[in-house]
């Protein structure tokens, strides 16, 4: 575990983060603010620990360096950041500091919050953390946001209290992520560096023309799993931006290094769920959305789950230009019904090709190779927005 983790001198009571609390990256430009911050934050601890807190001489820019700190943004400056540490089984929270005039606005809870992502996205099951035993509104700050105590020690001259709360799984947690189960984690154990420039979050306001600079176009693409066509479709066309959305970290992993071994400056990737990105991305904002060979959820129960949708076809028109498209391919013959019977019935779809041929230039997909090796032949389905 890290030199220190948890110390959290914020506000007394949990509160609503204020709307205009970004969070990002902390950037090595930020280092200086941190040790600021700390300074301010946990000076007034000093009286009742008898010495400086621990977190007031740390070197917060090896996190930066790491990847591992976060800033809080608001009304336009940093106002407070979280250094952490990610690791399976159980990550840790190392720091969390609010400047003293943002205490009480929700600042620490929204970076928690964002650490708590991150090590959830990153496959641990437990985040840990310790404080000292004086701070005493952040043993019951932390309790109430669903920590529990396990240990008391005096170590290293400080009377820590230990805290641990379980991950809920890393999808299970928003609401609007039903249809993506399973592990997230591939038994091949390839990671991402969660602080790889390729890879993007959508924890703050969308800017398209700073993650894909000077693109004429973008389009994205939904569940690429090895990404094999997401790398061919960006190495073909460098000057259009793509971004490449898996939940799973194996196939990230996987595209991530194949990007980069290609050189690829085109390609940006999200770890999660498709729908929430496309809800991110503000109207008309894509050229082109690739579907292929979406998960079929062959069980009647479970067909509202399926991607292509009427919500699912909604969420398409609001992001798709008027005239651009988006790509279905399917193996399995009740989709691809469905699918048509659903864009037929959509105002701002309609199907403009129903093919059992692919589009120009098509590399195929590894999922492709796999139902043509069972016998089960692709239809290809282009629906254009109106
Ligand atoms: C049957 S696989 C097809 C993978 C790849 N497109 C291919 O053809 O080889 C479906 C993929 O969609 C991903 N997926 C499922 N739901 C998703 C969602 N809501 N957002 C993004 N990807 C999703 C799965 O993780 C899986 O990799």
């Amino acid at each position: 575990m890290a030199a220190s983790p948890g110390r959290r001198p914020i506000s007394r009571t949990p509160s609503r983060p204020k709307s205009d609390v970004s969070i990002r990256r902390a950037r090595p430009a930020d280092a200086d603010r941190l040790a600021v911050i700390a300074e301010e934050a946990f000076a007034p601890y000093i009286a009742a620990i008898g010495r400086r807190p621990a977190p007031m001489d740390e070197a917060h820019a090896d996190a930066i360096a790491r990847g591992e700190a976060l800033v809080a943004v608001a009304d336009g400056a940093v106002r407070g950041f979280a250094t952490y540490a990610l690791a399976r089984p159980t990550a840790s929270l190392i720091t969390v500091a609010v400047t003293p005039a943002a205490q009480g606005q929700g600042v620490g809870s929204a970076l928690i919050e964002a650490v708590e992502e991150r090590a959830r996205a990153a496959g641990a099951g437990t985040l840990a953390l310790y404080t000292n035993a004086a701070m005493a509104g952040n043993l019951a700050l932390y309790r109430a946001r669903g920590y529990t105590e396990v240990a008391r020690r005096h170590e290293e001259g400080f009377d820590r209290v230990f805290f641990e709360k379980p991950l809920a799984p890393a999808m299970a947690k928003r609401g609007s992520v039903d249809g993506i189960y399973g592990r997230r984690v591939g038994a091949s154990g390839l990671r991402v560096d969660p602080a790889d420039p390729l890879l993007f979050d959508i924890d703050r306001p969308c800017d398209l023309a700073a993650l894909l600079p000077g693109k004429r176009a973008v389009r994205l693409e939904v569940g690429f799993g090895g990404g094999e066509h997401l790398i061919e479709h960006a190495g073909r066309e460098p000057e259009v931006g793509l971004i490449g959305i898996e939940p799973f970290e194996t196939g990230l992993a996987r595209a991530v290094r194949a990007a980069r071994e290609a050189g690829l400056a085109n390609v940006r990737f999200h770890q999660g769920d498709a729908r929430q990105v496309l809800d991110w991305l503000p109207p008309a904002a894509l050229e082109r959305v690739d579907v292929l060979y979406p998960d079929p959820w062959h069980k009647q129960r479970h067909w509202k789950r399926r991607f292509i949708s009427t919500p699912g076809l909604d969420r398409l028109a609001r992001v798709v230009v008027p005239g651009g498209t988006v790509r279905f391919a399917s193996d399995i013959a009740g989709y691809v019904k469905w699918t048509r019977d659903h864009v037929a019935a959509h105002p701002q779809f309609s199907l403009t090709q129903d093919s059992e041929t692919p589009w120009p230039h098509w590399p195929g997909t590894r999922y492709e190779d796999k139902a043509r090796r069972e016998g089960r032949p692709s239809r290809y389905l282009t629906l254009t927005r109106e």
